[in-house]
């Protein structure tokens, strides 16, 4: 190919690239009332169970979450979708990320508990369509990709609020090879993508009493789009000053760092931050909470709602015969904020008690991911007995606030 026609194609490909971020500009300046939960009878939860070791932990959230909504399930306030057929298999076999009658699926359902799903890269045994999670954050625009952490015991009480549908990821598989030596990404980010987020994290410092919300770009390199980002974080700092919430922004790197400071890491509250920089950060977070294994996430937007682990389906796991060790806290974790974004804070409460006690306390079910600890259904029946114990906020308090 000569270098004219490359550019040619080139450009065609990136002005198809631009229509489609206007249409989505377009469809986020329309916006969209928030959806009522309230309103909804019943309210459908859509279950995935995704795959690898998605297929156990996400059956040991939902036996937790069929418990802890057992009255509402039976009085028809809240009824459980089985949705089968997001599975690599059937991706493959569609050779689409997301089916698109499991995707209708999912969107007759007003939020979706989701196992982790394999995510094909080159050279793997499965074609390399783009990860189901990255599609349904887009195909369902949610936005925020609300990631909590939390050591009690060390008075770390961490909420990450992830962009979700921009930065390096919402086009990662759509980069183009200009030519055989030449590769190029793209990296988006708006002015209504990085606003909604970055109020988001505002308005849960304020409603929860937070008094800091940190930026972390890496905007000295990345001018452009890290540089809208911090730009719109300053801006948005300036309505919230009144409510005594101050924010600052840290690089991704120096950020890696001062998770791991135990001098300065307590000192962080809400954190806001781009796509890529939210994936890698949340799972270090995650590390230090206790693996990655414990950390669940929400991912929110105005009419749907997913809920899932941080990590990966784990393949290795199952090839190796493990995957009944794998730790279902993450799945039940994000079990809690499904509970708590329907409406049912009080049960959210209860569940993110008997999780903090089964994975830090004095009582821990030690999971090791291997038959040296526990196996998952092992933790999720010594969860469900804590969750009914009249001592949970009593046993909890003694660790937490010890
Ligand atoms: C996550 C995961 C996903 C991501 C993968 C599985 C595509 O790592 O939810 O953090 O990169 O967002
Ligand atoms: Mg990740």
């Amino acid at each position: 190919m000569d270098r004219n026609e490359a550019i040619e194609r080139a450009k065609e490909h990136f002005g198809r690239l631009i229509e489609e971020q206007f249409d989505r500009i377009e469809m986020m300046k329309a916006g969209k009332e928030w959806v009522d939960y309230r309103t909804l009878k019943p309210i459908i939860i859509g279950i995935c169970w995704g795959d690898g070791i998605g297929r156990i932990i996400s059956k040991h959230a939902q036996r937790v979450l069929e418990y802890m909504l057992r009255e509402e399930i039976a009085s028809g306030v809240v009824e459980f979708r089985v949705i089968k057929g997001l599975t690599i298999e059937n991706r493959a076999r569609v050779g689409k990320a997301i089916p698109d009658d499991v995707l209708e699926e999912i969107k007759n359902c007003h939020v979706i508990l989701k196992g982790p799903t394999t995510t094909p890269r080159a050279g793997d045994e499965w074609p390399n369509i783009e990860s189901a999670n990255v599609a349904m954050r887009r195909e369902l625009d949610l936005f925020a990709n609300v990631r909590p952490v939390k050591i009690p015991a060390e008075g770390i009480d961490w909420c990450f609020f992830r962009e979700n549908t921009e930065g390096a990821y919402v086009l990662g598989s759509r980069g183009i090879d200009v030519t055989e030596d030449l590769s190029i990404d793209f990296k988006v980010l708006t002015e209504q993508g990085a606003e909604r987020i970055i109020r988001m994290a505002f308005e849960h410092a304020k409603n929860n009493g937070l008094k800091r919300v940190t930026a972390v770009t890496k905007s000295n390199v990345v001018k452009t789009t890290d540089g809208r980002f911090s730009r719109m974080a300053k801006k948005i700092a300036e309505e919230y000053k009144g409510f005594g919430i101050e924010q600052d922004e840290w690089y991704i790197d120096i950020m890696t760092a001062k998770l791991l400071d135990p001098a300065r890491r307590g000192d962080f509250e809400v954190l806001v931050l781009p796509n890529l920089y939210g994936d890698i950060l949340t799972d270090e977070a995650a590390q230090l909470q206790g693996g990655v294994g414990t950390a669940g996430s929400a991912n929110i937007g105005k009419r749907w709602a997913m809920f899932e682990a941080i990590h990966g389906s784990a393949p290795r796991m199952v090839a190796e015969g493990r995957d009944i060790y794998a730790d279902p806290s993450s799945m039940i974790r994000a079990s809690a904020m499904l509970l708590r974004h329907t409406g049912f804070p009080e049960r959210a409460v209860q569940l993110d008690m008997a999780i903090d006690i089964c994975g830090q306390s004095e009582h821990k079910i030690v999971i090791t991911g291997r038959d040296t600890g526990a196996t998952g259904e092992e933790l999720t029946t010594a969860l469900l007995k804590w969750v009914d114990d009249p001592d949970l906020e009593k046993e909890w308090k003694k660790f937490a606030e010890a």
